[in-house]
């Protein structure tokens, strides 16, 4: 199954099966991995379900929303490649995306 790797805050790096289908979010969510609450449940409203990805990765992400970059401006911890994991639907050609967690805003 493909891979998708987390990295906690505390730097502890896992993979993930990924299912087609779920967002980023979701998947880990659903590892049980609870410092990404996603309070929103995947609304775009909340931004506490903010990764940063892996540069070699962004660019095969879907385009960023304005109300997704306009959440992620509230955020002290914006990176050059941040996302809100729940506005990132996995596919296949995903497998092996590396996202990190964000630090608590
Ligand atoms: S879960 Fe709330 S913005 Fe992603």
């Amino acid at each position: 199954m493909p891979k998708l790797i987390v990295v906690t805050r505390e730097g502890d790096e896992s993979p993930l099966e990924a299912q087609s289908g779920l967002t980023v979010m979701e998947i880990i969510r659903d590892a049980g991995i609870d410092e990404l609450l996603a309070l929103c449940g995947g609304c775009c409203s909340c931004a506490t379900c903010h990764v940063h990805v892996d540069v070699d990765w962004i660019g095969k992400l879907p385009v960023m929303s304005d109300d997704e970059n306009d959440l992620l401006d509230s955020s002290d911890h914006r990176v050059e490649t941040p996302r809100l994991s729940c506005q990132l639907p996995y596919n296949d050609a995903l497998d092996g995306l590396r996202v990190t967690i964000a630090p608590d805003d």
